[in-house]
C-alpha cells in the first residue's frame, strides 16, 4: 500500500522553499517596517472561539471546521484563521493595558475542509497583520497599504484592490432587510444553495458562484447607499487615501465593489481583497477588513480593529508563475582525491560554511563519480582536494557551469572564492 498525502494538503518540497523563503521574508520584513510584532498563537482553540466570531452560519463553522471532542472532553477546532485565535491572545494577556494599537503580525498553518481545487486547500498557510485599538479610518488605509508594499516588493502585477463597506450593525440590519425584500422577488429562480443563504445568511447571496444568482444580484440594493454618515465618512476618507496613493504608485489599482461582503462574520464597515489575474479561489490573493465587534464578542474591552490575511500558498504561486526569484543553489562539492584526505576536506568545509558558503563533501566514490555528484546536485563550484593542495595550502577550482578550466586558489582565499560563486550564478 502506498500512502498519499491527506486530500487538500501538499508537501512543500526543497524545490520551492526559495519561493517561501522570499515571500515569508518580505512579508515579515515590510511588517517590521511598518512597527508590526510578530506573535503566534496555538494551532488549536476552543471550538466556540470561532463559533462565536466567525460566525455559525458561515461555511466555515457550518461545513468546514476540524472539531473533535479531545480526551479530556473539551470542544476543539483547528484553527481556520488567525484573527480571533490573536483576539483571545489580546484579551488573555491583556495586551489592552498597553499602548494602543497593538500593531501584530503572524504566519503559520490553517485548516479548512473545503473542496481541494486550484489555489484551495484543506492545510494552507495566512500570513496575517492585526492592528487592535484604534477606530480610524488612518488604520484601515495603513493595513491596506501595508498589504500593497507586500504585493509590490514581491513584484506581483496585475493585481486590483476591491473594497466596500458594510456599514455598522445597524446599518447592516437595515441593508439585509432591503436585500430580502429584493431577492424574495426571485426566490423561486434561486439555486438551492441559495435559497439556504436567504434563509440563513442572506448578504453571502452576493457572494454567490451561481450563474443565476450572479445575474439576479446585479440589480440587488448596494451596502452604500444604506451605511450611516459616518460609516460613509470613514470609507470617503479611505478612498480619499487610496486616490493619493494611486498618484505616486504607477501600479495600484483599486475599484469600489459593491458586491464584496467576504465570508466571515465579524466585519463591519471595511471590507476588501487583493486580486491577481489568476481566475478562481487563486485569484483572491489576500482578504480583510475592520472588526470592531469581535474583541466584545470574545469577552474583552471594547476594541476597535482592522487587519488582513494573505494565503502564502496563492502567493508563492503567482511569484513563482513570473519565475524571478532564481534557486538558491549548492555553493560547492569537496571532491577529494584519496580518503586519507577527509579530514582535511572536514576543515575545508567548515571554512566555507563560517563564511556562509553552502559546502557538501562528496561521498566515497571515484573522482569521476564524485564530479558526476557535484554536476547533479547543481553546484556552482567544485573544489578538489589532493595531495599537491593539501601540501601547498590551496585548493583547486573547478568550474561546473561555465566551462572554463581550473583555477588554484590558496586555501584561505575567501573573498575570491565568493566573488567567483558569484559569476557562477
Ligand atoms: P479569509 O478571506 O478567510 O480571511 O482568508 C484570507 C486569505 O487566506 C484568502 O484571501 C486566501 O488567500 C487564503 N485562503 C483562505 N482559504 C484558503 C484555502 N482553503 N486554501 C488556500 N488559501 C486560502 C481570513 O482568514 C481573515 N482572518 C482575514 C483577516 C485578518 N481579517 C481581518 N484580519
Amino acid at each position: 500500500m502506498q500512502f498519499q498525502a491527506p486530500k487538500g494538503t501538499s508537501d512543500i518540497l526543497p524545490e520551492s522553499q526559495d519561493y517561501w523563503k522570499t515571500v515569508i521574508e518580505k512579508a515579515f520584513l515590510t511588517a517590521k517596517k511598518f512597527g508590526y510584532r510578530y506573535i503566534e498563537t496555538p494551532i488549536f482553540e476552543d471550538s466556540r472561539i470561532f463559533e462565536r466570531t466567525v460566525g455559525e452560519d458561515t461555511d466555515i463553522v457550518e461545513k468546514e471546521m476540524y472539531s473533535f471532542v479531545d480526551k479530556g472532553g473539551e470542544n476543539i477546532s483547528l484553527r481556520p484563521e488567525n484573527t480571533a485565535g490573536v483576539c483571545r491572545a489580546f484579551i488573555e494577556n491583556g495586551l489592552y493595558n498597553k499602548t494602543l494599537p497593538a500593531r501584530l503580525f503572524y504566519y503559520g498553518p490553517m485548516f479548512r475542509y473545503e473542496r481541494p481545487q486550484s489555489g484551495r486547500f484543506r492545510q494552507f498557510h495566512q500570513f496575517g497583520i492585526e492592528c487592535i485599538g484604534d477606530s480610524s479610518h488612518d488604520n484601515d488605509f495603513e493595513v491596506i497599504k501595508l498589504a500593497w508594499n507586500i504585493l509590490d516588493k514581491l513584484e506581483i502585477k496585475n493585481t486590483e484592490l476591491n473594497i466596500n463597506s458594510l456599514g455598522d450593525k445597524e446599518d447592516r440590519e437595515v441593508y439585509v432587510s432591503k436585500l430580502i425584500d429584493y431577492f424574495s422577488k426571485y426566490i423561486n429562480d434561486l439555486p438551492k444553495v441559495d435559497k439556504l443563504r436567504f434563509e440563513r445568511a442572506p448578504l453571502r447571496l452576493l457572494d454567490s458562484k451561481e450563474k443565476v444568482t450572479i445575474n439576479i444580484s446585479k440589480d440587488a440594493p448596494k451596502t452604500l447607499d444604506f451605511i450611516s454618515k459616518d460609516s460613509k465618512n470613514h470609507h470617503d476618507k479611505i478612498i480619499e487615501n487610496l486616490e493619493n496613493l494611486r498618484k505616486t504608485e504607477r501600479n495600484f489599482k483599486y475599484k469600489i465593489n459593491d458586491k464584496l461582503v467576504r465570508g466571515l462574520d465579524y466585519y463591519n464597515r471595511t471590507v476588501f481583497e487583493y486580486l491577481s489575474d489568476s481566475s478562481g479561489p487563486q485569484g483572491v490573493l489576500l482578504g480583510g477588513g475592520r472588526y470592531d465587534p469581535l474583541i466584545k464578542i470574545l469577552g474583552g474591552p471594547d476594541t476597535p480593529a482592522v487587519g488582513f490575511a494573505m494565503g502564502v500558498e496563492r502567493i508563492v504561486h503567482e511569484v513563482s508563475k513570473q519565475g524571478s526569484i532564481k534557486d538558491d543553489n549548492l555553493d560547492i562539492v569537496i571532491v577529494v582525491l584519496k580518503d586519507e584526505f577527509r579530514t582535511n576536506a572536514e576543515s575545508t568545509s567548515d571554512l566555507f560554511r563560517s563564511n556562509e558558503i553552502s559546502t557538501i563533501i562528496a561521498p566515497r566514490r571515484s573522482i569521476k563519480g564524485q564530479l558526476r555528484f557535484a554536476n547533479n546536485m547543481n553546484a556552482k563550484l567544485a573544489v578538489i582536494l589532493g595531495e599537491n593542495e593539501i601540501n601547498n595550502n590551496s585548493i583547486t577550482i573547478k568550474f561546473l557551469n561555465s566551462g572554463d578550466s581550473q583555477l588554484e586558489l590558496q586555501n584561505e582565499d575567501i573573498l575570491k572564492i565568493k566573488s567567483l560563486l558569484a559569476s557562477e550564478e
